[in-house]
């Protein structure tokens, strides 16, 4: 997920773009680009970091910039390729005629390299998204808008995009598959931007482009078309957000808008990573052959917080689907305790940010021990990625609130991958392969029916929110999304929450059951729900009131239960992601209802990089 912004009209066109820039940036901050058209061609401008350091590189030359009134600009959350000056967007053609900004994935980028190449051209970044800049380059004829309708008809993937020519001055054409573009009506000009943030400041009549629509526009003249045919007319609308509200896409938290968001982050986690044919993962950034999968006798998973109870489950997995043993360890005790690790293990390194200590120097302490090591992270180019060298990107896009979602069912979704590709390098057959990967599919479609329920979670919520002290309890599967969910409710609400194995209780947690002490017990039908279902009556014998996480439509479970949340039916492999939203959700309204700083809670960082 990046941020584009794109200007053509009477202003300057450098302050619209730099300010619409520094309104994108929860988007991407890790690299950032500007190109401005004129009469003498088009200047680019890009480098690494925020976009603050693009601004006084650009302030340095305003006198000449500012002559121009047509311009695009980009503000990165790497995928393909570190965040550096060259990978920095905009991007140009061969010969820098077109030059475009793009945010989404190529997935044929690869082939449309290698076919340039062959003819010639010379890339200067390892990004999927410059082999656009060639392809509309090579289909250019004097019409911009033709160019790009014929490109895009060759890729694969996702993508917004603006560009230019310099053979048209003060001409943008934009296009959208998968990724959101905003024309905003002006008088004289048009913004076009990755969401209403960046344009608010210059108009409230805009355009929200549908997938496979393609815009030409110049000035205020703004001709919208399909891929597929001509001419299309799409509805004009208000915003009528405040400026901190359209950063946040009209959600109160970013915390709210990072759980809505996971349905897209979790396909977009998935994308081009699952073979329904061959029944198995295609998770090329692990480099590892089958060959060498079936060499792993054991998996250990290291992490902190949330990313390692995304660990406990990938555990699970591993051990269910493969039937080789996998460990999860805290990884500052992994780190400290002289970790016994040998040439046949897998040691994966879980971590959103990628830049957790504790979680760095437990990959440190298992690369000087020789073992073979791998990463699971979202940020791109980030420390523990750039140090493993070997590892899956989450794609789940930037994660701003501190409390950890939509990273962590994205984690959990590459896990599933990763324990089925390494079950069938072992003992698993083709057939159970795909029919989980065909569950995996399912994943997002499994959310979103749980976000359809988020009001009456909210209703639920109330009747929690004043209690200052709860247990979590969990079997199997659903142990670590009792410990996640109670971290969640920890974290942004202030209640002392305690996730338990369900069977944990009767050795000491019972003691401390009474009316104010509510149980959310993971009670969704599979395997050990029966005996949870024996322990919740044991919390309601000591008169606890009971939350529970049950199947839609499961009565039995409802009668045991005070108040429950409802996730669709599905094995148990997949129920912990739908299961962890419902509780996301859950700790979000008791906290929004105790008016807890939901995004910035007290005394926590989004990445620890401390001890
Ligand atoms: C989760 O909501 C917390 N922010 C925290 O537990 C977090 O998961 C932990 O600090 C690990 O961060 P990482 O995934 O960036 O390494």
């Amino acid at each position: 997920m990046c941020g584009i912004v794109g200007y053509t009209g009477k202003r300057a066109a450098m302050p619209v773009l730099i300010s619409g820039l520094k309104k994108l940036e929860y988007r991407g901050y890790d690299s950032a680009g500007i190109a401005l058209s004129g009469e003498s061609g088009i200047i680019v401008r890009k480098q690494s970091g925020k976009v603050s350091g693009l601004s006084d590189l650009v302030d340095g030359e305003k006198d000449t910039l500012s002559l121009s009134h047509s311009g695009i600009a980009h503000t990165r959350w790497a995928t393909h390729g570190p965040p550096t000056t060259l990978n920095a967007h905009p991007h140009e053609g061969n010969e820098g005629r077109v030059v475009l900004v793009h945010n989404g994935i190529i997935e044929n980028h690869n082939a449309l390299r290698e076919r340039f190449k062959s003819a010639g051209h010379v890339f200067k970044s390892e990004t999927d998204s410059e082999v656009l800049a060639h392809l509309v380059e090579v289909n250019y004829d004097g019409d911009l808008l033709a160019a790009v309708k014929k490109s895009l008809k060759e890729v694969d993937g996702t993508y917004g995009i603006t560009c230019m020519v310099k053979d048209e001055p003060g001409v943008l054409v934009v296009a959208r598959s998968g990724s959101p573009i905003v024309i905003g009506l002006g008088e004289d000009e048009t913004i076009v931007a990755s969401d209403a943030s960046a344009i608010i400041t210059y108009t409230r009549q805009a355009i929200y482009l549908d997938d496979n629509d393609i815009a030409r526009i110049e000035g205020s003249k703004v001709d919208i078309e399909s891929l597929d045919s001509g001419a299309v007319t799409r509805a004009t609308s208000e915003i009528d957000w405040s400026p901190d509200a359209a950063e946040k896409g009209g959600y109160e938290h970013y915390m709210l808008k990072e759980v809505f968001e996971q349905p897209e982050a979790i396909r977009n986690t998935i994308r081009g990573r699952i073979d329904l044919n061959r029944g198995t993962a295609i998770l090329s950034g692990l480099n590892l052959t089958p060959r060498e999968l079936v060499d792993i006798q054991r998996l250990l998973i290291v992490g902190c917080g949330t990313s390692m109870n995304a660990g406990l489950i990938g555990e699970y997995a591993v051990e269910d689907f493969a039937a080789i043993p996998a460990e999860v360890e805290q990884a500052a005790e992994f780190r400290y305790r002289n970790p016994i690790v040998g040439s046949r293990d897998l040691v994966l390194a879980i971590s959103q940010s990628g830049e957790t200590a504790d979680t760095l120097a437990a990959v440190r302490e298992a690369v000087d021990k020789g073992t073979l090591v791998a990463a699971l992270v979202n940020v791109v180019g980030s420390t523990i990625a750039r140090e493993t060298g070997r590892g899956i990107y989450l794609h789940a896009g930037p994660e701003v609130s501190v409390a950890s979602t939509k990273a962590f069912t994205s984690q959990v979704s590459v896990l599933l991958m990763i324990a089925l590709k390494i079950a069938r390098a072992h003992r698993l057959s083709r057939e159970k392969g795909i029919q989980i990967a065909k569950e995996i599919q399912r994943l997002p479609e499994l959310v979103q029916q749980v976000l359809d329920c988020n009001d009456k979670i909210a209703e639920v919520a109330k009747h929690y929110a004043d209690y200052n002290n709860a247990f979590y309890i969990g079997r199997g599967y659903m142990f670590p999304v009792a410990l996640e969910g109670a971290l969640k409710l920890k974290e942004i609400s202030y209640i002392h929450a305690e996730g338990y194995h369900s069977a944990e209780l009767k050795h000491g947690p019972i003691a401390l059951l009474e009316e104010s002490m509510p149980v959310i017990a993971l009670l969704n039908q599979g395997p050990g729900q029966d005996k949870t279902l024996s322990n919740v009556a044991e919390c309601k014998a000591r008169n606890a009131p009971v939350l529970g996480v049950i199947t839609k439509g499961d009565e039995e479970a409802r009668k045991t239960c005070d108040h429950v949340i409802e996730i669709p039916a599905c094995p148990q492999y997949t129920a912990v992601v739908p299961a962890a939203v419902a509780l996301q959700l859950f700790s979000y309204h008791v906290a929004r209802i105790r008016g807890c700083a939901i995004d910035q809670p007290r005394n926590l960082a989004k990445s620890v990089t401390v001890e």
